[in-house]
């Protein structure tokens, strides 16, 4: 242990990332190598230990600080957990503030790639930050606990039934929400469990879902990720090159009309499990698939012509007089010109949890989307898919959540402060 309190670990894991951020290229290349072969590569040839990179998907880190939390825009990880956390009996604001400044501490260490605390259990250690992301949200019931029920937000009211729930209420909703990202699945676990036991006394965990993506470097150049139905999923997403897209997705800096002040900068995250039913839809033809969505598997071009980028064209009828996008495929229902311009920021992870009781994969997507307002994104689009999308018969919504995400704390603050301690 140095005198400052940092250990002789902190160190050598630090001038680590160091190395690697100085030779910034090498990492790239090495990382286009792959695993195992990266060490040997960067150790193996006379070279000295302290010149030994990361790979580029280790050395990569998302800030801590910011406008924003981290997790929202930045590009979907590997790996990914989400959890759900109950304030204990007798934990109020007090408790709350201190659970949310400890938790903080821990996300900023960690995403710069460092062991938090004395304790740190080592599952992390010789692993780089790895774009590991740890974003933080408020359920409507955390109002109510710590006597803030004045400066709960409207958006935060309970989203509507729908008449294809088929909702769990153990696995719905909570007083806090963490989300966790990472690149690495070593670096995402270390994440949670270090969350999970920072909690101390004050929370305790209501629910938990482990999700995965596609690893980086896995395809020839970035591709937008594809689900366990075998689609490409997050084309139409809003892009943050778009003039409106902080309009869509973020609260104002002045909290503007969604208000409250708090959130400036701050996001709304629906959060749906949503179970495939895998075996009904791998026995569809793919022609058959094609149609539910609207477009193609193969590069997810729109089946009225293209590639991935052109717009769908839903007026086309085929040489039959009928539309080549059928009337209730789901890139129509859900598209923001059918649904008064409502747009979200979709960044799923999948998951996949063996065989269900049923006899039959318990996997499906972790859908988690992005608003300013649910009322102006998911809202209206999972009425109208509600009433007549193609892939209803296909998936089934298991678990509901929706949390106020507050924007990112400045330096020397934590997330949540400005709500917690104003
Ligand atoms: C397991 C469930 C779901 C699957 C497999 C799925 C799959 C897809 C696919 C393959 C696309 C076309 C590619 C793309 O633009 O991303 C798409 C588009 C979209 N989906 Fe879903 N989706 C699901 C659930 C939902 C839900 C619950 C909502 C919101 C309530 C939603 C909203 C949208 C939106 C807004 C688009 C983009 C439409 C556009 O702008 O063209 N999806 N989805």
């Amino acid at each position: 242990m140095s005198d400052n309190g940092v250990s002789d670990n902190d160190i050598s894991r630090r001038r680590l990332l160091a190395t690697a951020g100085a030779t910034g290229a090498a990492g790239l290349v090495l990382g286009g190598a792959g695993g195992a072969g990266v060490y040997a590569a960067a150790t193996g040839s006379g070279a000295s230990p302290d010149a030994k990179a990361l790979a580029s998907v280790g050395s990569t880190a998302a800030p801590f600080h910011g406008e924003h939390q981290a997790g929202i825009t930045t590009p979907l990880q590997a790996r990914g957990h989400l959890v759900a956390f109950d304030l204990a009996p007798g934990a109020g604001r007090k408790e709350a503030a201190a659970l949310l400044r400890r938790w903080s501490a821990a996300a900023r260490t960690m995403m710069a790639g460092e062991p938090f605390g004395d304790t740190d259990s080592g599952v992390a250690l010789d692993a780089g930050p790895s774009s590991l992301t740890v974003t933080f949200g408020f359920g409507r019931t955390f109002f109510a606990r710590t006597g803030l029920n004045s400066r709960r937000p409207a958006a935060l009211d309970p989203l509507p039934d729908f008449s294809s729930d088929h909702l769990d209420a153990r696995r719905s909703n909570g007083d806090l929400w963490v989300q966790i990202g990472a690149d690495d699945a070593l670096v995402a676990f270390h994440a949670l469990r270090t969350i999970q036991r920072e909690a101390g006394d004050a929370a305790r965990v209501r629910w938990q879902m482990n999700g995965f993506n596609r690893s980086p470097g896995a395809t020839a150049q970035p591709m937008t990720a594809r689900n366990l139905m075998g689609q490409i999923d997050g084309t139409g997403n809003p892009k943050p090159s778009d003039a409106d897209f902080d309009q869509r997705i973020f609260v104002p800096a002045d909290g503007g009309a969604e208000g409250p002040e708090w959130m400036a900068g701050g996001s709304y995250a629906v959060v749906r499990r949503i179970r495939m039913l895998l075996d009904d839809w791998e026995k569809l033809a793919r022609g058959e698939q094609e149609k539910v969505i609207g477009r193609k598997k193969s590069d997810g071009a729109p089946l009225t012509g293209g590639s991935e980028t052109t717009e769908l064209d839903l007026d086309k009828t085929g040489p039959d007089g009928k539309l080549v996008i059928p009337s209730n495929a789901h890139a129509r229902i859900s598209a923001p010109e059918q649904n008064g311009g409502a747009a979200m920021l979709r960044r799923p992870f999948s998951y996949h949890d063996g065989i269900g009781a049923d006899g039959t994969p318990d996997a499906g997507l972790l859908f988690i989307c992005w608003q300013a307002d649910p009322l102006r994104g998911f809202v209206p689009v999972q009425r109208k898919l509600d009433r007549g999308d193609a892939l209803s018969p296909f998936i089934r919504h298991e678990a509901s959540g929706l949390f106020a995400v507050p924007g990112g704390a400045r330096d020397g603050e934590y997330v949540g402060q400005r709500l917690l301690e104003s």
